[in-house]
């Protein structure tokens, strides 16, 4: 049927009311296209190296919008393999979330997939591959999803950090082919050799002294928990996981970044003209500089003061006197002395286990994305949950689609987090209100802890 112009006017104000939105829907789906690329990773005097980026380079392209906008991609997989995409830490429509086996089917190499979401909240954001995630982060799919302030801030400028490890082999200068390594797996997750900020080893900017920057890192590793202090610059954190801390936390001694967690910082260069400030990387007795501030100059403005907190995002804050109380029992691993776990509906040996590639157990069971619910949620409910890591490593625990508060020892409300990190041992209570309806992935960010038993799912309806 071929319509005039007029038949088309006609139809359409005719059946505006009942035509699927899209139809109308202005749209402007940007196309991004995750593919396999030779980049040079590595220093100049070494070969290319082979990965897999969004739009061919790792970082991918930086996505950034204001609070409230609508963020349309279409990605094309030119993979080898298929693929998804998730939007990590948005508080997102489920059908969006891009957890492939969860939300929807993973894409297929030659085909794509159209994301349309609207981002809530403000703040320091990433997206990254979630299929065999484990590989495919590795390989280099991951990049930052900035939602600025409607009101900029008191700032000179910003950088948005994106820290990295990569298991390079130096022989050939190629990314070892080695996902699922039963030491990785069993271990402390596939921790690289070679740690980059937004794709180099030696990241440098010039900054002023005097100047003040908003630094947004994101930590897209595997499994490494970095350890940052700063040197010739005085900080505040402001944000974690995106969402602003009430009151500014000076940087004093040195922080833990996990994988998947952000933080923004507000830094203030106080290192001499001439001279550097830096993130410095703690490792064991060593430091590292992570990212070089270049002293060129100075600034025209003399120092200010306390940085004032971010404008709060509108979060619910959930009730713990009728809180629903959940418990998340995380154990085995390599020294962690588990005998064995229900397994597709039996009891199996920690042996039958490892022969399948799996080491870690949620509540007696190897945790995945096929069994029941941990929890089914009533839409609104608060939740309290107690993870307990009953295992000889530390672990990243994120939680889909809801950010949640840590709760402290006094049992207050601590900072709101998409991830949180448990030492070995150690036990948390977090609480939320479950107030985002979809199926949500509850697992731990060491990519290949989550490859290997470390994952659960709620169902909030
Ligand atoms: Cu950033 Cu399920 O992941
Ligand atoms: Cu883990």
């Amino acid at each position: 049927m071929k319509l005039s112009k007029r038949d088309f006017l006609r139809m359409s104000a005719a059946g505006l009311a009942c035509m699927p939105n899209s139809l109308f829907a202005q749209t402007d789906m940007r196309a991004v296209t995750a593919r396999v690329a030779d980049i040079q990773l590595l220093p100049d005097d070494y070969g290319k190296t082979q990965i897999w980026g969004f739009d061919g380079i790792a970082p991918g392209p930086e996505i950034r919008v204001t609070q409230g906008a609508r963020v349309q991609r279409r990605i094309i997989n030119e993979l080898p393999d298929p693929t998804s995409t998730h939007w990590h830490g948005i508080r997102i429509d489920n059908a969006m979330d891009g957890v492939a086996g969860l939300t929807q089917d993973a894409i297929r190499p030659g085909d794509s997939f159209d994301y349309d979401f609207v981002v809530p909240d403000a703040g320091t954001y990433w997206y990254h591959a979630h299929n065999r995630s484990f590989e495919q982060v590795a390989r280099g799919l991951q990049g930052a999803l900035i939602v600025e302030e409607p009101e900029p801030i008191d700032i000179d400028h910003e950088e948005v950090l994106i820290l990295d490890d990569w298991r390079i082999d130096p022989e050939t200068a190629q990314i070892a082919d080695t996902f699922g390594a039963m030491h990785d797996l069993s271990h402390a997750g596939r921790l690289g050799n070679y740690i980059t900020t937004n794709g180099v080893y030696n990241l440098a900017k010039n900054v002023k002294r005097h100047e003040r920057l908003r630094l947004r890192l994101i930590n897209a590793s595997n499994a490494r928990i970095f350890q940052l202090a700063l040197e010739g610059l005085e900080g505040w954190i402001v944000a974690m996981d995106g969402m602003p801390l009430a009151v500014p936390q000076p940087v004093e001694g040195s922080f833990l970044l996990s994988s998947a967690q952000r933080v923004d910082l507000i830094v203030d260069v106080t290192a001499e003209v001439g001279s550097a400030g830096h993130i410095v990387q703690l490792s064991r007795d060593e430091s590292f500089s992570q990212v070089a501030f270049g002293v060129t100059g100075n600034g025209t403005s003399a120092r200010r003061g306390t940085p004032q907190p971010l404008p709060p995002n509108a979060h619910a804050m959930p009730d713990l006197g009728s809180a629903r109380d959940i418990g998340l029992l995380m154990e085995g691993g390599a020294m962690g002395g588990m005998r064995g776990a229900m397994m597709g509906g039996r009891m199996s040996s920690m042996r039958d286990m490892m022969e399948t590639g799996n080491f870690w157990a949620f509540n007696g069971a190897v945790g995945g994305m096929d069994g029941p619910a941990l929890a089914e949620l009533s839409r609104g409910e608060s939740v309290r949950l107690k993870i307990t890591n009953d295992t000889s490593f530390p672990h990243a625990m994120h939680l889909h689609g809801m950010h949640f508060h840590e709760i402290a020892p006094d049992g207050s409300l601590g900072a709101l987090r998409d991830t949180t990190l448990l030492d070995r041992g150690e036990v948390r209570d977090i609480a939320f209100v479950a107030d985002n309806p979809g199926k949500w992935l509850l697992h731990c960010h060491m990519l290949s802890h989550a490859a290997s038993g470390m994952m659960a799912w709620v169902n909030v309806a």
